[in-house]
């Protein structure tokens, strides 16, 4: 079903912890909210499931009001980071937990429920499992078990809040994998959170990167990959140099900068900020360089290099250590970006210092 979210907002004390999310769900589709920790994602997810309540604001979801709904009559299937099983259930039981309380008027026959488990430990490719307990599975099968119980009663909207999160990357990628041919084959609308953004962009149709309780940017994962929208997005996405420059004719300038490999931007002239990856800064060793190497390190595979550039500029740069050439301490380089984004304004926005008062005041009012 297709789901729709307007400005909706929360509160807890003095905190906005939702400040006006927008938001449209295509039935069908797997979209991934991708975001820091405390950005509101597990409090959207709350609500969408009846576990919250928005001060303000809309969730439609199959042409309904659900606010108007209780959590039970909203048929949402949720899985989070650690949900417990039921210990002294099997897993067929687990499974079939949400069917067997549903009240009289909507309980399937035992038959049937016993028929729609089996069918759903066969299609999550977990039927050798049936039998066991939560406590004899790895963490990668509970999580299996957990979707299928969620998946069990079809659920209208499939809720995942970091489901992936506490498992190691190996198990995290091949989850990742099944998921997404699971949700093909079921074609549940999803919404998935994430804070890990290759998790984010392998799996989701479509993402959504929220900040602070906005959304800051939705696109395809090229599009926000390619194109970040903000300073935010940038910097949540890797981007993590930040170099003052000077927009001249569409060219960014800075002393120390070679940005000849840089398209020109249709930008007003004037100060800007050019956000770019370590790993995509090549090092020019040169004796004229504004920028001085300050810490080597190496990772095995990549060599990790930290730069003093003019005032107090800090950049890092990450090359493949083989290809690296011979660099030290202490040296002088120039740096020239392969890729990079740029957004109007200063990189730290300059905090006007409190004036002083003037001394013949302090003396005047003391008196
Ligand atoms: N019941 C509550 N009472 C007070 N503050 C809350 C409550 N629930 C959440 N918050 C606050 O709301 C903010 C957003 O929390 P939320 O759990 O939605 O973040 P999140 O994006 O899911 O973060 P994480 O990635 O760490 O799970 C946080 O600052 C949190 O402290
Ligand atoms: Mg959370």
């Amino acid at each position: 079903m297709s789901l729709t979210v307007q400005n909706l907002t929360r509160r807890f004390g003095q905190t906005e912890v939702l400040r006006g999310i927008d938001l449209e769900v295509k039935s069908g589709e797997l979209v991934a909210l991708l975001g820091p920790s405390g950005s509101g994602k597990t409090t959207l997810l709350k609500i969408i499931a009846g576990l919250d309540w928005p001060d303000a604001g809309r969730l439609v979801v199959g042409g309904e009001d659900w606010l108007d709904k209780k959590a039970q009559e909203r048929r949402t299937g949720f899985v989070f980071q650690h949900y417990a099983l039921f210990p002294h259930m099997k897993v067929r039981d687990n499974i079939a937990f949400g069917l067997t309380v549903m009240d009289r008027a909507h309980r399937p026959a035992p038959a049937t429920i016993a028929k729609k488990v089996e069918e759903l430990l066969h299609f999550l490719q977990i039927p050798h499992l049936a039998d066991r307990y939560p406590a004899e599975l790895s963490g990668g099968q509970r999580q299996r078990v957990a979707l299928g119980r969620a998946l069990a009663i079809d659920p209208a909207v499939l809720l995942l809040d970091e489901p992936f999160g506490a498992l190691d990357a190996q198990v995290r990628r091949d989850l990742r994998r099944w998921l997404r041919e699971v949700h093909d084959k079921a074609g549940t609308t999803t919404i998935f959170v994430t804070h890990d953004q290759e998790e984010a962009f392998e799996l989701a149709d479509r993402v959504v990167v929220m900040g602070a309780g906005l959304i800051e940017q939705i696109g395809s994962a090229d599009q926000i990959y390619d194109h970040p929208a903000s300073p935010f997005v940038a910097r949540f996405l890797g981007l993590t140099v930040e170099i003052p420059v000077t927009m001249r004719a569409g060219r960014a300038e800075a002393a120390g900068l070679d940005t000849s490999a840089l398209p020109r931007r249709a930008m007003a002239d004037g100060p800007a900020t050019l956000f770019l990856r370590p790993a995509d800064i090549t090092l020019l060793p040169s004796p004229e360089g504004a920028f001085r190497v300050t810490e080597i390190a190496t990772t095995g595979a990549l060599l990790r290099l930290r730069m003093e550039g003019p005032a107090d500029c800090q950049a890092e740069a990450e090359l493949p250590r083989r290809a690296a050439p011979a660099l030290s301490l202490g040296q002088t380089v120039t740096l020239r970006p392969e890729v990079g984004h740029i957004f109007p304004g200063s990189p730290t926005p300059a905090q006007p210092a409190p004036a002083p008062a003037p001394v013949s005041l302090i003396k005047e009012s003391s008196r």
